[in-house]
Order: C-alpha cells, then sequence, then structure tokens
C-alpha cells in the first residue's frame, strides 16, 4: 500500500525557516524519516512538495486513484484553499491524515481555520516531524 505525504509552500525550507517554531530538521530529514516509519509499518511512501496549490490539487486527485491513504501539510494553503477542500472531497474514501509541525491553534487567528480538517481523518499539530509518524500510523491502524 502505498501513502502520498504532500507538503505545500515553504516546507521546502525547513531548517532555514524560523527555527525557533519550524525546529532545525530539513524537509529531507522528514522524507527520510517517513521512508524508515513506512517500512516498519509495511506502508511505500510518496514523498512530495510543492509551492504551488494546483500541484497539491493534482496530487491530491492522482492520490484517489493510486494511494490508501494521504498525509497532508498544506502550508499556508491549509488556511485558505477551497480547491484543496474540494480535491480531497472527490479523493473520497481515500482518508487524509492532515499534518502541521507547529500547533496552529497556539499561534495567530488566521492559522486557526483550516479548509482540510472537515474532511480529514483527524489533524496531528504541534509535535514537529513526529507528527507525520504519527499521522502514518493513525493511516495503517486505519488500513
Ligand atoms: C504549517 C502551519 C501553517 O500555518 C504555515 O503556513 C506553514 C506550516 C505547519 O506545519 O506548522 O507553512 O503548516
Amino acid at each position: 500500500k502505498t501513502i502520498f505525504v504532500l507538503n505545500g509552500p515553504n516546507l521546502n525550507m525547513l531548517g532555514k525557516r524560523e527555527p525557533s517554531i519550524y525546529g532545525t530538521q530539513t524537509l529531507d530529514d522528514i522524507a527520510a524519516d517517513c521512508r524508515k516509519a513506512g517500512e516498519e509499518l509495511g506502508l511505500a511512501i510518496d514523498f512530495r512538495q510543492s509551492n504551488h496549490e494546483g500541484d497539491l490539487v493534482s496530487w491530491v486527485q492522482e492520490a484517489g486513484g493510486a494511494a490508501a491513504g494521504i498525509v497532508l501539510n498544506a502550508g499556508a494553503y491549509t488556511h485558505t484553499s477551497i480547491a484543496i477542500h474540494d480535491a480531497i472531497r472527490s479523493a473520497a474514501p481515500v482518508p487524509v491524515v492532515e499534518v502541521h509541525l507547529s500547533n496552529i491553534h497556539a499561534r495567530e487567528p488566521f492559522r486557526h481555520a483550516s479548509m482540510v480538517a472537515p474532511h480529514a481523518l483527524g489533524m496531528i499539530c504541534g509535535f514537529g516531524p513526529l507528527g507525520y509518524r504519527l499521522a502514518l500510523q493513525a493511516l495503517a491502524a486505519r488500513l
């Protein structure tokens, strides 16, 4: 079974980007940890990042036919993207676990709302890179 791990804008800057909020691990480090977790859980990991909303929409659509589940950190598009919200709905019943490195509810009010959450299996935030591993465990338990 394949899990798409999809990452949105600015997550390619991890390690350099506001380390007091996002930590010092790079996205490559997180990808490596996801692949390790995938091996332990018997899941193949297809890990991707894009700064473009349309790429994320296309990848969620693609996952609808090709993946057993999706781990999605849509970055700032989480808070704005009706297009990603709609793509998740149309990918159903493929389960989506929403992940954020930071605790979005402890930050600015504009980060409190999520367009992803209403159609996600669940949401994990505030645990840094560990959140990705927890999301994969949650999907493995569900599949
Ligand atoms: C984020 C939280 C978002 O509010 C922010 O725009 C990001 C990263 C996180 O992982 O904590 O880019 O999704």
